[in-house]
């Protein structure tokens, strides 16, 4: 765990600038944090000078920044932190469909909870966003017993989840809700990472809890997963999630399943861009026999 924890020093300050809503976030704070380290201040520039942004000139971390988007700029931020803790030999998940699923959940939290009202949206794609770090814990701390998790949950297309506790005798929920602790993220996302498949472990599942779930659910059912596909069916009505969701917000209740999940379907090709044009494309394809 403290392999992980040398994080790099703007981790701490990203991590509460990823708290807060968009309009709050000051721009000189962000140009700030990607100036401090060289590196991401030069993929900064690289992607904005990139033909994805119209091949203008810029030259300076706040032009970038600008053109950019700050939603982008903090999801690179955290992709380079992370990348930068985890050394390339210790990926098991190959890291464009890491952050492909991270994003995903990230996004459709985020929509979800603007749906129901949820009073603060952007820590939902926080919490979409930090589920998985279990995974990460795993790949460098277990990274031989994990890569022969992913082979199996490849080959029987089944929960990654279900297969480490088969093999590993643990899950990246146990290993993500120590490093959730480690990083002193607050209660909920701690909750986040320890019970989005099993909320029944927790004695009153909050809603951040409920939303990732459903999140995770419907990233995986629509091919935004580990890396390969699951034989799954998803429910979403009939979900214990949906279920506590709705008795504390009715307008669930009243939200157009069939919509919502057509409009999720329509965000989903702006996941992969987003990630791509953020980390390079790459095929995400996990083969059987790594
Ligand atoms: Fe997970
Ligand atoms: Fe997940």
């Amino acid at each position: 765990m403290d392999s992980i924890s040398t994080a790099p020093a703007i981790l701490q300050p990203l991590l509460d600038m990823l708290r807060l809503p968009l309009e709050e976030i000051k721009i000189e704070k962000v140009v700030d944090l990607v100036s401090y380290d060289g590196a991401i201040a030069a993929q900064c520039l690289r992607l904005a000078n990139s033909p994805l942004y119209g091949r203008r000139e810029i030259e300076t971390v706040r032009s970038a920044v600008m053109v950019l988007g700050l939603d982008r700029v903090r999801t690179l931020l955290l992709g380079l932190c992370m990348n930068r803790v985890i050394p390339a030999d210790k990926w098991v998940i190959e890291p464009n469909a890491f952050w492909r699923h991270s994003l995903g959940c990230a996004l459709v939290t985020q929509r979800m909870a603007r749906k129901i009202e949820y009073h603060e949206p952007e820590k939902a794609y926080l919490a979409g966003l930090l589920h998985d770090i279990g995974l990460l814990v795993n790949s460098v701390l277990y990274t031989e017993g994990f890569r022969e998790c992913l082979r199996i949950a490849a080959e029987q297309q089944a929960p990654l989840h279900v297969i480490e506790e088969q093999v590993l005798g643990f899950t990246h929920c146990d290993s993500g809700r120590m490093l959730a602790e480690h990083w002193r993220l607050s209660k909920e996302l701690v909750d986040v990472t320890y019970c989005h498949y099993d909320l029944s472990l927790l004695a009153a599942p909050g809603p951040l809890a409920c939303l990732v779930h459903l999140s995770d659910l419907l990233c995986r059912a629509r091919y935004l997963g580990y890396g390969y596909d699951e034989i799954m069916s998803v429910d979403l009505g009939g979900d214990a999630a949906w279920q506590i969701l709705v008795a504390s917000y009715p307008a669930l209740g009243n939200m157009d399943l069939v919509r919502f999940t057509l409009d999720i379907d329509g965000a989903m090709d702006q996941i992969v861009a987003t990630v791509d044009s953020v980390f390079g494309s790459k095929n995400v394809a996990v083969s059987a026999a790594t």
